[in-house]
């Protein structure tokens, strides 16, 4: 079930989303060699609540904590902890979000912790890249995997692969709403294309890139995402509604 948003709901969500941005934006100021991702946590907590927004992820599933970390190999949801500590060369992906007024927004970015290697720099551009080609597709007429197509497409001509065992998804009253949002067009799926865009979906589109192999296994902890062959990760995300005019980038 697909819950097309009115102006008022898309406006709403977008006061979420600017939550979001900004916790992200204080963040990725206070990454620097020496920072842990426990403080990194406790900054985007308390721009949350400063804003009277609650973090969506603490809790959900019975996460621990408000951000979801991936430093190099690791793909996604990282756990915060002190003894995590930021080193020069480091990527770090920080995924954030927040419920508002009964909505929620979505949003990840991954930021370098000084000088990184030239594979580490183009992993990141081409990841955002992607993220970016995907999100012009999201537009009335389209469908759902146009923008798996952009995404993919891009990705695997610079070389690097499309993680398959997470994908993005409808959001607004809940942070999961249907429809899923791969960042891969799906074999043999059922419905060619995807469905059909319609002005007042709103999703967040996140695609996770990997330098070698998609694969991705889950660590003792039970959260964190790594990629099976050690191989650096990137994973960005912005949380767009599909208008008439067409994508309308709520994160911005
Ligand atoms: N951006 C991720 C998502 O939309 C973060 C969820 S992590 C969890 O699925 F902790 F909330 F599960
Ligand atoms: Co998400």
């Amino acid at each position: 079930m697909i819950y097309l948003k009115n102006k008022e709901e898309i406006e709403k969500m977008r006061s979420a989303a600017q939550v979001v941005v900004e916790a992200l934006r204080k963040m990725r100021e206070n990454v620097v060699a020496g920072v842990s991702t426990w403080d990194l946590d406790r900054i985007a907590e308390d721009v949350a609540v400063s804003k009277g927004a609650k973090p969506a992820f603490k809790g959900y599933s019975s996460y621990p904590a408000s951000v979801c970390f991936a430093v190099n190999s690791e793909v996604v949801h990282g756990i915060p902890s002190k003894k995590k500590v930021l080193k020069e060369g480091d990527i770090v992906g920080l995924d954030f979000g927040v419920l508002l007024d009964g909505f929620y927004g979505d949003s990840a970015i991954t930021v370098p912790v000084g000088g990184i290697s030239s594979q580490a720099e183009k992993l990141l551009k081409v990841t955002e890249e992607s993220l970016m080609r995907g999100i012009n597709e999201a537009k009335p007429g389209n469908r759902l995997y146009d923008i798996s197509a952009a995404i993919q497409g891009h990705v695997e001509q610079e070389g690097f692969s499309v993680v398959r065992s997470f994908v993005g998804h409808g959001i607004g009253r809940k942070l999961h709403e249907d429809p899923q949002v791969p960042n891969f067009v799906p074999e043999n799926g059922s419905n060619g294309k995807g469905i059909k865009l319609k002005p007042g979906m709103v999703i967040a589109i996140e695609p996770m890139v990997n330098v070698g192999r998609p694969d991705v296994k889950i660590l003792n902890d039970g959260w964190t995402a790594v990629t099976v062959d050690g191989t650096l990760s990137a994973h960005f995300e912005h949380t767009v509604a599909v208008t008439e005019n067409g994508p309308l980038v709520l994160t911005q």
